[in-house]
This record gives C-alpha cells, structure tokens and sequence, in this order.
C-alpha cells in the first residue's frame, strides 16, 4: 500500500513507519515538520530503504501538504502529527491549536479534494476522554477533555467525523492509551524518569503520584493502527488500550529497581494543574478486528529501561542541548 504518514519522525509515527515498511511491504512517504519532538534519527535503520521518502514539512501548510499528496500519490493518509505534551499545552497552547485544529483541516482538505482520494486514519488519544474514576472508557463515552492538549485533539477527531458524514471521506479514529517504549522523548514520564534515575538527578513526581495510567507499548498502539487502516471500518472510531494499569509512584518505583538507583532520588513536586486522576480504555471494539496487545508493562518497561542504557547516542543530544532549558522552565532546578 503506499501511505502519506503525517508525523511520521516522533516516538510512535515511527515505530509504525517501521513496521509497515519492513514487515508489511508498504511505499511510506513520511511528511513531519520536525519540532523538538521530531527526529531523523528515528529513521536511523530505514532511512536508506528505497521504498521510504522523507519530505519536511507542515500539516498546516496547504503547499507543503499538496507536495507530499503529489509526490506519494497515496491510498491512505495516517495523521499522528501533534504537538503531544500535556504540560508545554498549559504553558503555551497556542502550536497545540494551530497543529491539531488548522494542520487537520489542511490535511483533510487535500485528502477530500485529491484526485484519487485515500483512506485516512487519525491518531488520537483516551485523553478527549477525560478522567474516569472506576470502569473503563468505550467509543461511545461523551467526551470530556481537559486541557488544551486534549481538547484540541478533540477538536480535530470531531473535524475528521465532519468530514466523514458531509464529504463521505472514509475515514477512522484510532484512541490510544499512554505509550512507552524506546525512542519516546524524554520531558515525558517513562523517558524523563529513566534518565533522570540514570544520571543521579531527582525523580519529580507531580502531587501524590496516585494517578493511573494504562500502558500500551509503542509497538502494540502502530499495529492496532496498521489494524484499523486495513479491517477499520469508515467513520467508525477504534480505541487500543494497553494490558496493564498502574499508578505513576509505581512506575517510578519500577524503574529506580531497574536502574539500580535510589528511592531517595524521589520526590513529590507541585501537581499539574487541572491533573486528570485516571485514564482507562476498553479495546473491545479493536479486539474484535484480530488485534490484542503483545507487550505486558513489567517486561515492556525493562526493555525500555535496557534500550535508554544501550543507546546514548539518541538522548545524548536532546539531553544536553535545549531540553536543559525547557526542564529548568518546567521543573525550576536544573539538570545535573
Ligand atoms: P511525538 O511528539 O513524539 O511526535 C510528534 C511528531 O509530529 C513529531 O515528529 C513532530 O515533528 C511532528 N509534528 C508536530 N507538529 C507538526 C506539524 N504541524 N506538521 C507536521 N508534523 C508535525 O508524538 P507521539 O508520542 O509519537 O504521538 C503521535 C500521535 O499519537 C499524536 O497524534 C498523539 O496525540 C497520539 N498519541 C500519543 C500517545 C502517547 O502516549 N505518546 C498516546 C495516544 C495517542
Ligand atoms: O493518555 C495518552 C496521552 O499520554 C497522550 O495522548 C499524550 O500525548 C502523552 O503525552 C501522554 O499524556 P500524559 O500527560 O498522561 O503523559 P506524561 O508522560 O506527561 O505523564 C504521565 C503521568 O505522569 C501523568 O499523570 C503526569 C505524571 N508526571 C509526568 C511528568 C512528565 C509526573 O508525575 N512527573 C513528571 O515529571
């Protein structure tokens, strides 16, 4: 199949771009602006593959757009392009808007007008779900964001649903729940944590670290998408949760016994405003088209922890360039 991957330089557009080039036999032309969060280096074992193409560039630009439709003259269009990190959208939404509500419609736009037109999946998120104390969210679930993040990408799966019922464009949504895995960039929870524990700096655990999380490996959330694109049905909307839940002082708990550091390194730092208490997806909807997770977290989080140790040449980068401004922002101390 030849896809038009929208974001396909960050942690999980990756993971999938791999998959579907190596293991599906897939034409991937791959369309990212490359922000902070994406990286070529996330190409490193495919970059040379002659059936991958790399085009830089932004969803919200209908040239750039038009350039890539052009260029890979695609049968689907998979969007996990996003501004992705919760705590950046309460301290400057405004990219989170412009990527999720203009960088969609540009997108769906081309997609509704090309010649031929292509399938399109769009990667979301349990977050347009909101919190739920008890049970576990289903598609039919009103949604209930709450921060720009995901309100934004609320505003973005109801545009693709627009898009569906008006134009009969066949699209579909994949949820997903919280990912983790090897090259996921490190201001979030798993990769911030690894190395932090790694490096001897202090593990900053936001209120009570009672919140819960399900965890689903980055290699499970691509191949639930590879599953929706290919047995999704159109307008429909597919959530993909992991196999296991647990509490953040948990997780980091895991990983200061997987690093060998310290449990003194923990501590408690002001919670994010607005926090959600818990996120839970059921994958029914998903299981029912062939797909089931791989991964548990236990086992998951030690490969992560052993791939962050085997692979500095990835993080050296990020860790000693802006990011020790962004930490020092986020987290008023610096970086040891
Ligand atoms: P990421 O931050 O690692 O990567 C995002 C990618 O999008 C980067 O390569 C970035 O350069 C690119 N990008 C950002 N704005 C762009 C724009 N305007 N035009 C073109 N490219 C742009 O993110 P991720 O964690 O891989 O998430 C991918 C998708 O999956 C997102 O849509 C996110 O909402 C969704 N998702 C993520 C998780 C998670 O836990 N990480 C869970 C569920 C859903
Ligand atoms: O649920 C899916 C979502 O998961 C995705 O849509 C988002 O793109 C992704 O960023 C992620 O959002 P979260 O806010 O859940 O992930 P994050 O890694 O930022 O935080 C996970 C939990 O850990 C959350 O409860 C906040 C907490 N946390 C996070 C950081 C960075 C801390 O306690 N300390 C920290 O330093």
């Amino acid at each position: 199949m030849k896809l038009l991957v929208c974001g396909g330089a960050g942690f999980i557009g990756s993971t999938f771009v791999r998959q579907r080039l190596l293991e599906h036999g897939d034409e991937v032309t791959v369309l990212d602006k490359l922000t902070y969060a994406g990286r070529t280096e996330n190409f490193h074992d495919f970059a040379e593959h002659p059936s991958f193409r790399f085009l830089r560039g932004a969803i919200e630009d209908a040239g750039d757009v038009a350039g890539a439709i052009d260029a890979s003259a695609p049968e689907a269009v998979v969007n996990f392009a996003a501004e992705t990190h919760v705590d950046r959208s309460i301290a400057e939404p405004d990219a989170f808007v412009k990527t999720h509500a203009l960088g969609t419609y540009v997108l769906l736009e081309a997609a509704r007008t090309a010649r031929q037109r292509p399938r399109y999946v769009q990667v979301s998120t349990d977050e347009v779900y909101g919190s739920i104390e008890s049970g576990s969210f289903t598609e039919d679930s009103p949604l209930r964001p709450s921060s720009p993040y995901s309100a934004t990408k609320t505003g973005a799966d109801l545009l693709v649903q627009s898009y569906f019922h008006t134009y009969e464009l066949p699209a579909t949504i994949c949820r997903g729940s919280n990912n983790y895995g090897p090259c996921q960039y490190p201001e979030k929870l798993i990769p911030l944590m690894i190395l932090n524990a790694l490096h001897g700096d202090s593990l900053p655990v936001y209120g009570d670290g009672m919140q819960v999380r399900n965890w689903i490996h980055a290699s499970d959330f691509a191949r639930a998408i590879g599953h929706v694109l290919e047995h999704g049905v159109a307008g429909e909307v597919y959530n993909a949760g992991g196999p296991d839940e647990e509490a953040n002082i948990d997780v980091v708990r895991r990983i200061v016994a997987a690093t060998g550091a310290s449990e003194s390194q923990i501590e408690h730092v002001r919670d994010r405003p607005g926090h959600d208490r818990r996120y839970s997806l059921s994958s029914a909807k998903v299981r029912a088209l062939g797909w089931e997770p791989r991964v548990r977290f236990a086992q998951g989080l030690e490969q992560t922890v052993a791939w962050y140790r085997d692979n500095a040449w990835w993080w050296e980068p990020i860790r000693s360039g802006e990011y020790r401004a962004y930490y020092q922002r986020q987290y008023g101390r610096a970086l040891g």
